[in-house]
C-alpha cells in the first residue's frame, strides 16, 4: 500500500513532520521529485533534523529512495547523510540509477539567470540549488544520470558533450569567466568518485523495480512530495514556480511506481493553517505590517534551506481547493494551529472577486491571479494554551474555535483531516486516522 505525502500550498506546510508522524507504519519511504530546495523539519523528543535529500523517514530508521524523478547533488547528499551519521542515524538511502545529477555547473547558471532576471519581474527567487537548470538539461537530453556515474566512460563522454557548451553559455552569454565547475576533469574525477561510493555502499537501485517489489512482499511505502501544488511546474503559479511536480500523478512518473499502485493509496494535502512564502510572485491574501510580523515570528517562518524571511498571508482557500479538488486528495493534515492562537480574530480568502464576479479556484494564469481580490471570512481566535497537552488528550481538546477552523477546511475541501498538529514535535501531532491502517 501507499500513502502519498503533497504539499497543498507553497511549500514549507509541514510535509516531513507529517511524513515522520505516519513513518512508523511504513517500510519504505521515497522522495519522487524535487531535490535539495527541499528541506523538511522532523523533531523527534526536542531533537531537530533538516533533511534536504535524505527521505524523512531516516528519523525512524526506514529504508529511503530516491526516485528517478528527484535530481541528486551528490555533494550535499553525502554531507547530509555523513552529518546524520555524526548524529547516530545511519540512514539506508537507495538512489534511481535513472535519476538525474545536479552539477556544479547547475548552481552557477541557476544563480545567473535569476541574476539577469532581476531586473524585471520574472525572478522566482529560486533557492539557487541548481533545480531548473538540471530538468532543463533531462528535458534535453544531455543531462547526467546517477547510473552514469557508476559508468566511467559514459560519465566522461557526458561531461564532454555538455560542459563546452555550459561554458560558453557562461563567458559568451554572461559575459563571465568560468571557473572549475565548467572543467571536464575536475568534474570528471569528483563525480566518478561519488560514483565509486554510492557502489561500494550499494546505494543504486532500478526504483520502480526496486519499490514494486517491496510492495509485492507487502511492504508500506510512503510517498514523500518536496515542494507544494502552487510551486508545481504545470499547475502552480508559473513562472514563479519549482521545475518539478510536485503534486500527486507525478509520484509514479518520479519512482517508476504505476499509477494504478499510487491510486489505490490515500493522497494526503499538507496545509499550514496560514500561507507563507519564500520566492517571489502574487499573494492576493499576504499581510505586511505588525501582523505580518506576529505570525512570521510565531511561526520561525524564516527559509529552512536558505534563512531568508518568509511572506505571509491568510489561509487561501480558492488555492486549496485548486489543490485538492482538481488534485484528488483522499485526506488532508492541518499544521501550525498554534502559530495563530492569542489573535482576537482570524481571517480566511474564501473566495476572489475578479472582474466584478466571485470565484471559488484559482484562475489559470497568475497574472490573472494576481488581479484577484480576496473576499474574506472572519473567525474567532483562539487562546494560547498548552499545546503539548492538547496532543496528548486528542481533538476534543482543541480550543472551540480551532476546530471551527478546521471543520470549515475540512467542509470546503469535502475530505477530512487525518492529522492536526499544534507544534514542531512529533508529540504535537493529533492523529485522528492512520492512513496505514
Ligand atoms: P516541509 O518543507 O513541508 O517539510 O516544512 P518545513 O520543515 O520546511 O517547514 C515547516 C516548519 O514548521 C518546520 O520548522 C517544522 O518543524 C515546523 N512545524 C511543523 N508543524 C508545525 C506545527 O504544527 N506548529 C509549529 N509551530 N511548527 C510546526
Ligand atoms: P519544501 O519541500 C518552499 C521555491 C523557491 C522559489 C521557487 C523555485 O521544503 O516545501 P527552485 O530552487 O525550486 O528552482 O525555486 O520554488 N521553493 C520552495 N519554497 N519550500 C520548498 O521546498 C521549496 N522549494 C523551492 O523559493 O520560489
Ligand atoms: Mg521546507
Amino acid at each position: 500500500m501507499t500513502v502519498t505525502i503533497v504539499g497543498a500550498q507553497l511549500g514549507d506546510e509541514g510535509k516531513g513532520g507529517i511524513v515522520d508522524l505516519y513513518g512508523d507504519a511504513a517500510d519504505v519511504v521515497a522522495r519522487y521529485q524535487g531535490g535539495d530546495n527541499a528541506g523538511h523539519t522532523v523533531v523527534e523528543d526536542g531533537d531537530e533534523y533538516k533533511l534536504s535529500l535524505v527521505p524523512s523517514g531516516a528519523v525512524r530508521g526506514k529504508t529511503g529512495v530516491l526516485g528517478n524523478g528527484v535530481v541528486v547533488n551528490p555533494r550535499t547528499l553525502f554531507d547530509e547523510i555523513d552529518a546524520l551519521n555524526e548524529r547516530g542515524l545511519d540512514p539506508d538511502v537507495r538512489i534511481a540509477r535513472r535519476a538525474h545529477v545536479i552539477m556544479p555547473y547547475h548552481r552557477v547558471l541557476d544563480g545567473i539567470e535569476e541574476e539577469a532576471k532581476s531586473d524585471s519581474d520574472l525572478e522566482a527567487g529560486t533557492t539557487g540549488r541548481g533545480i531548473g537548470p538540471t530538468y532543463e538539461d533531462k528535458v534535453g537530453r544531455r543531462g547526467i544520470r546517477v547510473g552514469d556515474l557508476l559508468d566511467p566512460a559514459v560519465l566522461r563522454d557526458r561531461l564532454e558533450y555538455v560542459v563546452p557548451q555550459k561554458r560558453a553559455i557562461y563567458e559568451d552569454v554572461y559575459g563571465k569567466s568560468a571557473g572549475e565547475e565548467f572543467d571536464v576533469e575536475a568534474l570528471f574525477e569528483e563525480f566518478r568518485a561519488f560514483g565509486e561510493r554510492i557502489r561500494a555502499e550499494d546505494m543504486a537501485v532500478n526504483a520502480g523495480e526496486f519499490l514494486a517489489q517491496q510492495e509485492h512482499a507487502g511492504a508500506n511505502v510512503m510517498l514523500e512530495g518536496a515542494q507544494g501544488t502552487s510551486l508545481d511546474i504545470d499547475h502552480g503559479i508559473y513562472p514563479y514556480v519549482t521545475s518539478s511536480n510536485p503534486t500527486a500523478g507525478y509520484a509514479a512518473t518520479g519512482t517508476g511506481l504505476g499509477v494504478t499502485e499510487v491510486g489505490r493509496g490515500e493522497v494526503i494535502g499538507i496545509i499550514k493553517a496560514y500561507l507563507s512564502r519564500v520566492g517571489t510572485g502574487p499573494l492576493p491574501t499576504e499581510l505586511d505590517g505588525d501582523l505580518a510580523e506576529y505570525i512570521r515570528d510565531e511561526g520561525g517562518e524564516y527559509g529552512t534551506v536558505t534563512g531568508r524571511p518568509r511572506r505571509v498571508g491568510w489561509l487561501d482557500m480558492p488555492m486549496l481547493r485548486h489543490a485538492a479538488r482538481a488534485r484528488r486528495f483522499t485526506a488532508i493534515a492541518i499544521n501550525h494551529l498554534d502559530v495563530l492562537a492569542g489573535l482576537d480574530e482570524l481571517r480566511v480568502g474564501h473566495a476572489y472577486e475578479l472582474d466584478g464576479e466571485t470565484i471559488e479556484t484559482m484562475p489559470a494564469t497568475t497574472e490573472r491571479w494576481g488581479d484577484c481580490e480576496p473576499i474574506y471570512r472572519t473567525f474567532d481566535g483562539w487562546p494560547e494554551v498548552d499545546w503539548r497537552d492538547v496532543a496528548n488528550e486528542g481533538y476534543d481538546a482543541l480550543p472551540e474555535a480551532a476546530r471551527e477552523y478546521v471543520e470549515y477546511v475540512e467542509t470546503e475541501l469535502g475530505v477530512p483531516a487525518y492529522a492536526i498538529s499544534v507544534g514542531p514535535d512529533r508529540a504535537d501531532s493529533i492523529v485522528r486516522t492512520d492512513p496505514f491502517a
